[in-house]
């Protein structure tokens, strides 16, 4: 246990990533729903202070930062001269003297807490630095280990390393942890006399073998530190992400026949005996209660399934939406912002906004709450109980009361009373014999086609 014992840790954040060919900064790249900064920031051990090195003009990534971790500092690192580099920029952090420094890079978003954990006992055993270590089934690009009798002596780059270094397979992940005493001290010392002219964090290895103190090496598996420097690096940490997440989802008793197929978020929450079935999406911030299922190709975001409750196959569970226990949607409905009490149904082709339906409440295929009028957008009310006919336009704002019964086809532009039956369309004339008196004319003007 390393408690007792206060921590700082430093994400750096600073990088362009202009391998990912995007115009948004590396660290916002969604991993699971959720930006790489964010899954490094939550991985940050909760008793650590935190301070995150940003680049300068990087509003979106402070806005993530603050949106996350709102307590976190944040310091700007003006010119991209190196990981040490970085690492000062957050001089005012380091200064304030923690017994731990722990360093993560914002590019690495399958990383643990636990390890974070791991490498603070190693300074609690003496050690003055600790490394987080992988065995790379391709080391390219990574800095390399070199291990000499049992002892971490040094970490080179890949572009200032030798045939001999270029073939250690134990490579660097990245994550530090520094006595927290000694860490200024040694990260001043860092110079920037390699092939790239920039200030190697991973020179500080060398640096503590020179003072006399000790490094070692913390090793983990490759799939928690793979960095990501291009989207090919960030489709396998997707893979791994969501094995993770699939895994635990099984484990807490959710039943999916084909789990490859569902894609989940890091706060998906699950009731018990959930059911989903194959090519389902879930975004971010939605529950699912007990018993729900959701049927193939279904796409969920922001939005809570109560118990018992029936998706898809083939919905749209856009932000807001909230799901009563019991309730059914059906193929090819999309609801937005609404709240839809236990029991309603809305079983096929209907697009609900904005709107709150209460409970038992029978919305008919084709009904569509017309929520926006080019302007603003505004709310529709449903009584409990109420029955809305197939093929409906309600024309919001408006309110359908308790019990009402609208016909189908209606285009409804005003309020319902409770238990009224409303009907807007045209009246049915039926003119009898016309169909045959119609076929007739036309048989008579044009003799039929010879031939086909
Ligand atoms: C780095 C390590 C390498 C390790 C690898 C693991 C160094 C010198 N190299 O290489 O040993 O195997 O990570 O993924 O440390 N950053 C800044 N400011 C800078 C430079 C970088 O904030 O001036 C940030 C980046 O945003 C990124 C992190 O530091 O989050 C790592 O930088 P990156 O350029 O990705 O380093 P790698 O070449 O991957
Ligand atoms: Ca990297």
């Amino acid at each position: 246990m390393t408690t007792g014992r206060t921590a700082v840790t430093i994400v750096l954040a600073a990088g362009e990533g202009t391998r990912m060919r995007s115009a948004s900064p590396k660290v916002l790249h969604p991993v699971a729903g959720q930006s790489l900064l964010s899954h490094v920031l939550a991985a940050v051990p909760n008793s650590s202070a935190l301070a995150v090195v940003v680049g300068p003009d990087h509003d979106a990534v402070a806005r993530e930062v603050r949106r996350v971790r709102p307590q976190a500092s944040m310091f700007v690192q003006r010119e991209r001269l190196g990981t040490a580099h970085a690492v000062l920029a957050a001089r005012g952090a380091i200064a304030a003297g923690a017994d731990d420094l722990l360093i993560a890079f914002g590019d690495t978003p399958l990383i643990s807490a636990a390890t974070f954990e791991r490498l603070r006992e190693a300074l609690k055993n003496g050690a003055a630095l600790a490394v987080l270590g992988f065995r790379a089934a391709d080391p390219t690009g990574y800095g390399r280990l070199v291990v000499e009798n049992n002892h971490l002596v040094a970490i080179r780059e890949q572009d200032d390393a030798g045939p001999a270094e270029c073939a250690i397979s134990l490579c660097n992940a990245g994550v530090m942890a520094f006595d927290g005493s000694k860490a200024l001290a040694i990260l001043e010392k860092i110079g920037n006399a390699n092939s790239k002219g920039e200030y190697y964090l991973t020179d500080a290895v060398a640096i503590v073998r020179d003072l006399g103190l000790e490094a070692v090496v913390i090793e983990t598996s490759e799939d928690e530190v793979r960095g990501i420097n291009t989207k090919a690096q960030l489709a396998e940490a997707e893979r791994v992400m969501q094995t993770r997440l699939r895994k635990a989802a099984l484990d807490a008793g959710v039943t999916m026949i084909a789990p490859e197929t569902v894609f989940l978020s890091t706060d998906t929450t699950f009731g018990n005996d959930v059911t989903i079935e194959p090519f389902v999406v879930i975004g971010p911030g939605v529950s699912i209660a007990d018993g729900a299922v959701i049927h193939s190709f279904t796409h969920i975001v922001h939005s809570s399934i109560g118990r018992n409750a029936l998706v898809g196959p083939f919905a749209r569970l856009r932000p807001g939406t909230s799901l009563g226990e019991g309730a059914k949607i059906g193929n090819f409905v999309e609801a937005k912002a609404s709240t839809l009490d236990a029991g309603v149904k809305v079983n096929h082709l209907s697009y609900i906004g904005d709107t709150h339906v209460g409970a038992h409440a029978n919305i008919g295929a084709g009904t569509i709450t017309c929520n926006y009028d080019g302007y603003g957008k505004h709310k529709t009310e449903i009584g409990t109980g109420a029955f809305v006919g197939t093929n409906s336009s309600l024309v919001a704002p408006v309110k359908i009361g308790s019990g009402a019964y609208i016909g189908s086809g209606s285009v409804i532009t005003r309020d319902v009373p409770d238990d009224a039956m409303a009907v807007e369309r045209g009246q049915q004339i039926n003119r009898e014999g016309g169909a045959k008196r119609y076929r007739e004319l036309k048989t008579r003007n044009k003799a039929p086609k010879s031939g086909s």
